[in-house]
């Protein structure tokens, strides 16, 4: 078998921020305002760190407004709540993104529950999640909505495909089970107490990786023709990224597979820009 296609989410990202960058233009052109970003960090986690300082790269790159607000590791919930407020009623802000994990000290469902949903360019809130389980999405979360660009890109449509997702998080693994659903695949969803993760990986057309332990998942546990895409982003000792996926081993046996880095992170980043654009258009609208 010949080695698998890479799904260069790098090349489809770059698409994706050009058009955008394009829509911006013409916004401006026509007297109207650039889309308005608002990143709140609290702390210092380095991983964090560097997930939003690309965010907010990518922000300026495509002409958005972009505030970032870096808050003290001892920040209260009352503050955050109060700073949440501010943005839902700040006419400049059209997305508020609040990059999580948070400090133990902070719910972060009622952080979630506070953004506008109107603002909610994570698609965390539970409105845009419901709206997405109903299959009619507003804003939705941002990696699951790359992944599904992405298998778009590329020409692979998911309906009446075994989808095998690893990993059942807020952030991911949910989400991207009702994307894929919405798209008519048969979805299963593993976690740390599947029974017989193999199993269900030798029936998987689609593997969704999403389980945050380097090189996790291996070659030989994949349907020969598998499409992958590696949602881990793992930094290793020496220093270098690896996904979840056994990348050597997989592109052997996938048709078609996501590198880490290069693969579903661009993505992400590029369907947040997408969001607040989506999120400033439709407030214009209403
Ligand atoms: N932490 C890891 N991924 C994400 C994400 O997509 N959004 C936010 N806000 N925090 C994250």
């Amino acid at each position: 078998m010949e080695t698998a296609q890479l799904i260069d989410g790098k090349a489809v990202a770059a698409n994706l921020r050009k058009e955008i960058a394009e829509q911006v233009k013409t916004r401006l052109e026509k007297g109207l305002p650039a889309p308005g970003l608002a990143v709140v960090l609290i702390g210092e986690d380095p991983a964090s760190r560097v997930y939003v300082g690309s965010k907010v790269k990518a922000c300026e790159e495509v002409g958005f407004i972009s505030r970032s607000y870096r808050m003290a590791v001892e920040t209260t919930q009352g503050d955050l709540l109060s700073l949440i407020d501010d943005l839902n009623a700040d006419p400049e802000i059209h997305g508020i993104l609040v990059q999580l994990p948070l400090p133990k000290h902070i719910e972060v469902q009622s952080v979630i529950e506070r953004i506008d949903p109107a603002k909610d360019v994570d698609g965390f809130h539970p409105y845009n999640l419901g709206r997405l389980a109903g299959k009619a999405p507003t804003l939705r979360p941002c990696t699951p909505y790359g992944c599904m660009r992405l298998l778009k890109a590329y020409g692979i449509d998911p309906m009446g495909k075994n989808a095998v997702i690893i990993g059942a998080s807020n952030i991911v693994g949910r989400p991207v089970a009702l994307e894929l659903l919405m798209e008519r695949a048969t979805v299963t969803v593993c976690h740390s107490k599947t029974k017989d993760l193999q199993a269900e990986l030798a029936r998987a057309d689609i593997v969704v990786a999403a389980v945050g332990i380097p090189k996790f998942i291996k070659g030989e546990w994949l349907k020969p023709g598998a499409v992958v895409l590696d949602v881990g982003i793992n930094r290793l000792d020496t220093g270098k990224l690896a996904g979840d996926v056994d990348f050597d081993t997989a592109k052997e046996r996938a048709a078609a597979i996501t590198p880490v880095p290069g693969g579903v992170g661009p993505m992400t980043i590029a369907c947040l820009l997408q969001n607040t654009l989506e999120a400033c258009e439709a407030m214009e609208a209403a």
